[in-house]
């Protein structure tokens, strides 16, 4: 029982427990947020001491290992083929595992390039990284990329769109006169790129992909990307995602042409919700295309240097990119 002075002690003690219990919680908060921070901090650069570095991609950074190399997917996103100078926290992680993903669906279809499967811990050499490494990292095999971009379209987007609504044409193909921005082709088409060192990647005749490769891997290129997009296609449409395009790397490796690279991922494809499917106008999309369609309303020339993504514009497409990851695995990050 309190008497008049322990009266007053007791309020000081309540009043001093508040305000601990006050700071506790602050201090959680806090940490918390800062924890949250750092876990949604882009990669934006990676430097591996005592690993070969061997190149940069506008994504993804190569490193030697010997008999293979080492392929990690970073945060950087870029579009028009411009690097931002922002990323998407934990993009690297999403394209690297949707890759794993088709590589095992595709595995019985084509050979491909994985050493290790997604799940196989890391050799002793990169232990040390593991933390930096852990889900956004392929050791593959070094094979020699066919100098062009497999791509294919079942859907008239982008660049293509452009070129019919111009010509009515696709990279020298010739399509219906009652084609809309983004309708479904009468069926997929094979559209190869060059590829470029530095600046955008060009669309290509057939013809002109069978001189730069040569008839017989241009040939096998083609009924590959087919083939692929074909299965892949399926699957996804089941799981509320059209693909309407997308890009695949070849690559020559004992003698045998071997899929390389990312694969359908959404910074190689189109991926648009099926249920808000409407031919006639630009779709909304699981990938970047959110990222393309709000450059476009600045005035920016499309030449580095890029402008910065606005925090939300950040937000969305990561939501965007766990989206078709959660869609096309059935998994969540
Ligand atoms: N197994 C492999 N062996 C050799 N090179 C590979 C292999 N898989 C992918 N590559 C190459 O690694 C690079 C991947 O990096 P990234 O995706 O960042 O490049 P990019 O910016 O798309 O530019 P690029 O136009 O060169 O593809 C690509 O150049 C690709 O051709
Ligand atoms: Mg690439």
């Amino acid at each position: 029982m309190c008497n008049l002075k322990s009266d007053h002690v007791c309020s000081q003690r309540i009043k001093m427990e508040r305000i601990a219990a006050f700071l506790c919680a602050l201090i959680f908060v806090t940490a918390k947020g800062i924890i949250d921070l750092v876990a949604n901090e882009p990669l934006l650069k990676l430097q591996l001491p005592g690993i070969r570095h061997l190149k940069s991609g506008k994504v993804r950074e190569i490193f030697d290992l010997g008999d293979s190399l080492l392929m990690v997917a970073t945060d950087r996103i870029s579009a028009f083929d411009c690097v931002m100078p922002n990323g998407i926290p934990r993009k690297g992680e999403v394209l690297t595992q949707i890759s794993h993903f088709w590589f095992q669906r595709f595995a019985a279809m084509i050979p491909n390039h994985l050493l290790a499967r997604a799940d196989d811990p890391l050799p002793a050499m990169l232990q040390p990284y593991q933390a930096l490494l852990e889900r956004r990292s392929m050791i593959v095999k070094k094979a020699q990329p066919l100098a062009i971009e497999c791509v294919v379209r079942g859907y008239l987007a982008g660049s293509a769109w452009h070129e019919y609504f111009n010509a009515q044409t696709v990279c020298g193909i010739k399509l219906p006169d009652d084609l809309m921005e983004a309708s479904e082709l009468p069926e997929p088409i094979f559209t190869p790129a060059t590829k470029a060192q530095s600046g955008h990647d060009e669309n290509i005749s057939f013809k002109r992909a069978e001189q730069i490769v040569g008839v017989d891997l241009a040939r096998q290129a083609r009924d590959a990307s087919l083939k692929l997009y074909a299965n892949a296609r399926r699957y996804a449409r089941d799981r509320g995602i059209i693909i309407a395009d997308t890009k695949f790397e070849f690559g020559m490796f004992a003698g045998q042409m071997i899929l390389i690279d990312e694969v359908l991922t959404p910074d190689s494809s189109r991926f648009w919700p099926a249920d808000r499917y409407e031919p006639g106008q630009s779709q909304p999309s699981f990938d970047k295309q959110f990222v393309r369609d709000y450059l476009e309303t600045l005035a920016w020339n499309k030449t580095p240097p890029a402008p910065p993504l606005p925090p939300d514009v950040v937000q969305k497409t990561q939501e965007k990119y766990f989206e078709a990851y959660t869609r096309l695995t059935g998994r969540s990050l």
